[in-house]
């Protein structure tokens, strides 16, 4: 199965392969949502859940640990990222499996909760993909999403594009918080609206996103999984150092010089935070 997703033909590609990058880069603060998002969604014991985009299996695996459920079904168009997630799903009525959001591979009504976590603005047609999660939900059910609000309080990823635009300006055009206008909780609410959700509540989760020192912070946008660390890549060496050079002072404190030990001011642990907007809503 393709482990890239192709959006518009005037968006640009981005990757999703390789699990072991992408936990540094993105999944250990999405893991760190996932778990406010389950307990407030709070479903009784003994769902069926499917969670759609689940990547390396931050959602999933939280569902399986908070929520009691009798089976959790991750389901994501990427290989690479299903096998990754397929390591660690022993014995807790976990499944993994390739497929597209947007043609869930399941009968009609076959789950009593259909989740995903940072998910939506990456599927081309949204809305289809909203469709699908309806389709498959037993009545009664739980539809319910998270995404990053790029534009807002996704700290990491707004000053990574504030940086690459003022030293490239077509990295404008790549910036989430431009790429993707769904990512807030009222276009979210909209979404879930339109497609004839009933009792929607949306609201923001907010985690700390603390990084030991800059590299810390750095690396994982070496990677080249999602968006940003897929721009990173197809810089030239000498540009990628210019854009750890105009990233935020605050961010580089914790920046290594050479020296070891360390002084425990380059070790100090830079603090942003990482916002998402969440959305739930019943068949
Ligand atoms: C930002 S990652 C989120 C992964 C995970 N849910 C998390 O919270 O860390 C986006 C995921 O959506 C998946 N994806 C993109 N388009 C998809 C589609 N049409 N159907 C299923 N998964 C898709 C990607 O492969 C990737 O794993």
């Amino acid at each position: 199965m393709d482990q890239s997703n192709t959006m518009a033909p005037t968006q640009p590609r981005d990757v999703w392969a390789a699990g072991q990058a992408y936990e540094p880069y993105m999944g250990r603060w999405s893991r760190l949502v996932a778990r406010e998002f389950v307990d407030w969604l709070a479903l009784p014991s003994g769902a069926r859940w499917l969670d759609i985009g689940c990547g390396t299996g931050a959602l999933t695996q939280t569902i399986a640990a908070r929520a009691a459920p009798a089976a959790v079904m991750g389901l994501d168009r990427s290989d690479g990222f299903v096998a990754f997630a397929g390591q660690d799903a022993g014995g807790r009525h976990i499944v993994f499996q390739t497929g597209d959001a947007q043609s869930l591979p399941f009968p009609d009504r076959t789950f009593d909760a259909v989740v995903s976590g940072l998910l939506l603005n990456f599927v081309p047609d949204p809305a289809r993909a909203a469709d699908e999660m309806r389709r498959v939900l037993r009545p009664g059910g739980t539809a319910a999403a998270y995404v990053w609000d790029y534009a807002g309080g996704m700290q990491l990823i707004r000053h990574f594009w504030s940086a690459a635009a003022a030293l490239d300006p077509a990295a404008q055009a790549l910036d989430e918080a431009r790429r993707f206008p769904l990512c807030n909780p009222e276009r979210l609410r909209a979404l879930f609206g339109d497609c004839g959700f009933a009792r929607t509540e949306c609201r923001i989760i907010d985690v700390p996103t603390v990084f030991r020192d800059f590299d810390d912070y750095w690396a994982p946008f070496l990677g080249e999984q999602g968006p940003a660390p897929t721009y990173c890549g197809t810089l030239p060496d000498e540009q990628r150092i210019a854009l750890t050079v105009a990233t935020p002072p605050h961010l580089q404190r914790g920046r290594h010089r050479g020296c070891d030990p360390c002084p425990e001011s380059h070790r100090t642990a830079s603090v942003p935070e990482a916002r998402a907007a969440a959305c739930a809503g019943a068949v």
